[in-house]
């Protein structure tokens, strides 16, 4: 139905269309639509336009049972299906990815145009990630709400709706940051056990979600330079406020260095004092 209403406006404004999709349920065709509208161009932007949800978001599917992250079980990477289950895990993720990325488009009026066809491309690069991923959990056998999941990423989006400094700060540049550091070792044990198709998704995802966190760096640093705040400091205060917990290592240092995190931030993560250091060495890939 959300698909049909875009469908009778092809030349439809793309915050609208954003609330349109993120109110999607259907996870194939949330992902399908959205790929479209990543790469039709520049579509028409009203940037200053207030929008309003008319129903409940984001749409879900009737599966995955959204259970809290203590009942997601690990599995074992000797079986299918506990790499199925890992695999579904990133599934979940990248649908909640597609949405965040839809949330940040529609939400916040009044950004420049570049904002916008930022996270148009994010949400594309979402929305490929969610195609791939589940296209390979098909070839395992399993399907897109086989297991349970949790929502992790869009509980912080729905805390962060009241402010785009706090959504950067806390959905990009640190909750999908932490995918930059995790996604190494995944691969080498998805890897090890053999899945090498599974690896080779998770280095076109690597490579894109660099591109995500750098957009958030970009305009979590923009609002900060409009508000004439300090970008350390803050991002310090957010997580506090917000109730993040405190990251833990290992980092991936060059990840995150090409994803646009100065060398200050980069010495604090790793708790060794400020500036000048040589992180090379504590790369994780
Ligand atoms: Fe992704
Ligand atoms: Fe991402």
């Amino acid at each position: 139905m959300v698909l049909d209403a875009m469908q009778n406006d092809p030349q439809g404004e793309l915050r609208q269309a954003a609330l349109l999709l993120l109110a999607e349920k259907d996870a194939g065709r949330k992902a399908e639509a959205v790929r479209r509208l990543s790469e039709c161009g520049a579509p028409r932007l009203d940037s200053e336009a207030l929008l309003q949800p008319a129903g409940a978001i984001p749409g879900q599917p009737e599966r995955p049972l959204l259970v809290s992250p203590r009942e997601v079980k690990k599995r074992a990477m000797h079986t299918v299906e506990g790499r199925a289950a890992l695999i579904h895990a990133l599934v979940h993720i990248e649908f909640n990815a597609i949405n965040l990325a839809l949330d940040a488009i529609w939400r916040f009026p009044g950004m420049p145009e570049a904002y916008y066809s930022d996270w148009l491309r994010v949400a594309g690069e979402e929305a490929l990630h969610f195609s791939l991923l589940s296209n390979h959990l098909k070839g395992m056998g399993y399907a897109y709400g086989d297991f349970v999941a949790h929502n992790g990423l869009w509980e912080m989006v729905e805390k962060t709706r009241g402010d785009p400094l706090a959504r950067m700060a806390l959905v990009p540049r640190t909750l999908e940051a932490r995918g930059l550091d995790v996604v190494p070792a995944m691969r080498a044990r998805l890897l090890q056990a053999g899945d090498v198709r599974a690896a080779e998704i998770l280095d076109i995802i690597l490579h894109d979600e660099i591109g995500h966190v750098a957009i958030g760096n970009r305009w979590y640093n923009y609002l900060c330079r409009e508000r004439g705040i300090d970008p350390i400091v803050t991002h310090a205060l957010l997580a506090t406020e917000y109730g993040v917990p405190p990251l833990r290592g290992p980092y991936n240092f060059s990840a995150r260095r090409a994803a646009g995190f100065c060398e200050a931030e980069l010495s604090e993560l790793a708790g060794r004092g400020a500036c000048a250091m040589n992180m090379a060495q504590s790369d994780t890939i």
